[in-house]
């Protein structure tokens, strides 16, 4: 057969990964894909030439690739979303297959995008988009596909998990931990889309489209950040049997579909929690299988570089990935109206009752608490005045009459300044 001709848009970290990985395995990928795939034409904004491009032509512009002959697929491995979502659009227009990298081309744009492919008879593939190195596309799209999915929870982001890892095992500072994932490639050219969560909830409303046959809807993910975590927090769940990992998760309850990125505590007899630096791993609860779980590196060149051969292998195949859901859209449960435990630090004024009214509140709101720490040394403050951390677990509550009691137990005067909630998941079969 006639090779699988691959115009490479791209030449960063994952680019260079598959320009390596394609020339590294070039014969198992043939025999795989049943006919061989390889690089005749690369775009990249910058000149690269330590690369070795194997004989492939080099341009610097997009469309040189775009409208070339010699191209059946193109490789979008830029990252960013105006100029991805351009040459998405333009090689459905020149009838090239399309396999990205680029999960926020797909959760903003996948629909409209895949739509037009579809029409175009045009296939387009995303497997690196999602945990990296993982085949988690292929898992619910082919191997679960017999499966109605109940709830899928999942470390998605390499570099969260990486800071959170640092932290609880090396004592490494927040500002160290992001520098050093940086160095090492993992984090988006603006981090923030990683520890405030962006990137997971990206990942997650792809997921949860392919889980249970969505529309794609970033818009409805609930998204928090792993900026407020502190040392303090990490080592008070461990005392209660918990690590905090930062989790995307999706379930489908008799309200609709839960969306939600946030810092979680899990308890640690959950493989989920040992799950440490930039890998990353999906628990995936689905009716016929039980769960199942999916670990893996994240990010990084050959990871990513070997889910985006996964794709070109199925393009040379002919194996098309399904249409996302159509509409209309399902309910979204708001984030008010989830069930979940709740981990609290109170930091309380250091003097008789404070316990007292605290759990008085709670109770009013029918809220139970499982366990309580109570650190016996005070810490003096500036002001001189004597508190002391009174961390609460509770059992299940809805968010909503958790926030009301909060909202009275921060306004007792014992109450010394912001008190820190953390959700708790555990994972059980009900979720
Ligand atoms: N910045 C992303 C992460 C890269 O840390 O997971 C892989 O998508």
């Amino acid at each position: 057969m006639e090779p699988l001709r691959v115009g490479l848009c791209g030449l960063g970290t994952v680019g260079q990964g598959v320009v390596e990985l394609l020339a590294r395995n070039a014969s198992s990928i043939a025999r795989r894909a049943g006919r061989s795939v390889i690089i005749t034409r690369v775009a990249s904004r910058t000149p690269k030439p330590e690369v070795d491009l194997a004989g492939a032509t080099f341009s610097t512009r997009l469309d040189d690739v775009v409208r070339a002959s010699d191209v059946d697929v193109v490789v979008e491995t830029m990252g960013g979303e105006a100029a991805a979502r351009q040459l998405m659009s333009d090689s459905c227009g020149a009838a090239k297959h399309f396999v990205t990298a680029n999960k926020a081309l797909i959760a903003l744009h996948g629909q409209e995008l895949l739509a037009a492919a579809r029409n175009a008879g045009v296939m387009v593939r995303f497997e690196a988009a999602v945990a990296g190195g993982i085949p988690i596309v292929k898992a619910l799209s082919e191997g679960l596909a017999g499966n109605r999915i109940h709830w899928i929870a999942g470390i998605i982001n390499g570099t969260s998990n990486y800071i959170l890892s640092a932290m609880a095992s090396d004592g490494a500072s927040f500002a160290d931990a992001l520098a050093s994932a940086q160095a090492l490639g993992y984090a988006e050219a603006d981090p923030a889309f990683d520890v405030d969560g962006i990137d997971a909830a990206h990942k997650l409303s792809i997921l949860s489209a392919l889980a249970f046959d969505t529309p794609l809807q970033f818009d409805a993910v609930y998204t928090e950040g792993i900026g407020a975590i502190t040392a303090e927090d990490i080592e008070y769940a461990a005392a209660l049997g918990y690590r905090i990992k930062h989790l995307g998760i999706t379930r489908r309850t008799s309200a609709g579909i839960e969306m939600r990125v946030h810092p979680t505590l899990v308890p640690e007899t959950r493989l989920l929690s040992r799950v440490d630096g930039v890998t990353n791993a999906v628990v995936i609860h689905s009716d016929a299988v039980g769960a199942s779980l999916y670990c893996g590196p994240g990010a990084g060149a050959l990871p990513s570089a070997s889910a985006v051969v996964a794709d070109l292998i199925d393009v040379a195949r002919g194996n098309a990935l399904p249409a996302f859901g159509q509409d209309p859209a399902p309910a979204r449960v708001p984030i008010d109206d989830i069930e979940s435990a709740y981990y609290l630090r109170i930091p309380a004024a250091d003097q008789p009752g404070v316990m007292a009214r605290v759990a008085q509140i709670l109770s009013s709101k029918e809220i139970s608490i499982e366990s309580v720490i109570q650190r016996e040394q005070a810490i003096r403050a500036d002001t001189g005045t004597a508190w002391v951390p009174v961390i609460i677990l509770t059992h299940r509550v809805i968010e909503r009459d958790l926030n009301q009691a909060l909202r009275e137990i921060q306004q007792l005067d014992d109450v010394v300044d912001t008190i820190t909630r953390i959700r708790v998941e555990t994972l059980d079969a009900d979720g």
